[in-house]
């Protein structure tokens, strides 16, 4: 915005963007959506929430006072930034995935921005608009920064990531996104991105700890309703891209912590029995009253389920930081 046609164009030089699979997105959304509705009980993946309203409310969460996660992990990133780019090896490229608005990245990138030397920066994220917008002010922020960055599921992403790398390699799944899998998925997703990883390189992986139910239950039910239109904006989505006929009245957004699984649910329960048709899919669903929809899994890990996750991926743990009060652990990882 507001650049001139040079300037634009300089930045073109440095900004690489692939779109692995935009035919596949949509096809992927509606058999998904057409699966976990026709499910018992009833599930959408969360990966959709993020199409570019759900990762605008998605930083919006992140700047909620009762959503705590963020902070935290930027407060161990502010502190130990350089000790964390010592102990992962000499100038390496940063491959992130999930990387969102890339802000806790800044904190590694002002580190390695030290030496004149080029940054490489691969992000990796399905939500196209985040990626474009925060790839734009981040070249501008950073002179010596090249991004080659790839709009794709985590999944594609690992298959391209040969061709676009080079050694050494700082890999990075920050905000606990990890929380997201469910704890054998985790697993298998680290151990990919093992097989990715040479011997140099490491992954520093972000993670949020099992804490006080009250303090985990306000974080993902916050007062002014941010992560409640997140939930929600899931329905508009269908409604959007699928001729859905939610209406957002007739659902509400429910978390709480399970403590048996050591995770916070997230759902949408329906208010009332209701049938809903979905254009897109040719077909209609029914919900009882109290019946949901299950969004998203966020698990909350102690020291002990992280390494049994970890070591099953075949990595070891080299180095943890964590906050004074141990709400959130930064573990930087390498094969084992
Ligand atoms: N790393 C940032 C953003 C976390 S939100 C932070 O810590 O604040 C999770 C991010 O992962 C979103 O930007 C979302 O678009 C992306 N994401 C979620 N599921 C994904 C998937 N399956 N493949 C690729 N990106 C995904
Ligand atoms: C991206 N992910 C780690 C967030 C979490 O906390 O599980 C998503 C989120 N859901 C509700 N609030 C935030």
């Amino acid at each position: 915005m507001g650049k001139s046609p040079l300037v634009r164009k300089l930045y073109h030089d440095r900004l690489e963007l692939h779109r692995l699979d935009s035919d596949d997105a949509i096809a992927d959304f509606k058999n998904e959506v057409a699966r976990g509705l026709s499910a018992t009980p009833k599930r959408i993946p969360p990966k959709f929430f993020y199409d570019e309203r759900g990762s605008e409310l998605f930083e919006q969460i992140t700047k909620t006072e009762e959503y705590y996660p963020t902070r935290t992990e930027t407060w161990i990133l502010d502190r130990y930034n350089r000790d964390i780019i010592q102990a992962s090896g000499q100038h390496p490229t940063l491959v992130e995935f999930g990387s969102g608005s890339s802000a806790k990245t800044r904190l590694l990138l002002d580190i390695l921005a030290e030496s004149s030397e080029e940054l490489v920066y691969i992000p990796i994220d399905i939500s196209p608009s985040i990626v474009h917008e925060h790839s734009q002010k981040l070249l501008e922020d950073y002179a010596n920064l090249n991004i080659r960055g790839l709009i794709c599921d985590y999944q594609h992403a690992l298959d391209e990531l040969s061709r676009h790398t080079q050694s050494p390699k700082l890999f990075l799944f920050l905000g606990s996104t990890i929380g997201n899998f469910e704890p054998d998925q985790a697993s298998e997703f680290l151990a990919a991105v093992q097989a990715a990883m040479g011997a140099q390189d490491h992954l520093l992986l972000g993670v949020d700890l099992v804490k006080a139910p009250e303090i985990l239950n306000r974080a993902y039910n916050d007062a002014g309703g941010v992560t409640a239109a997140f939930n929600l904006n899931l329905l508009a989505r269908i409604n959007r891209e699928l001729g859905g006929r939610f209406d957002l009245n007739r659902f509400r957004h429910r978390a709480f912590f399970n403590e048996v699984e050591s995770r916070i649910e997230m759902h949408l329960e329906s208010l009332g029995d209701q049938t809903i048709e979905i254009e897109a899919l040719g077909s209609e669903f029914s919900f009882a009253g109290g019946e949901t929809i299950h969004t998203e899994n966020s698990y909350k890990y102690n020291y002990l389920s992280l390494e049994r996750v970890i070591r099953e991926a075949g990595l070891r743990i080299r180095h943890v930081w964590h906050d004074p009060e141990q709400w959130f652990a930064l573990n930087l990882l390498a094969p084992a």
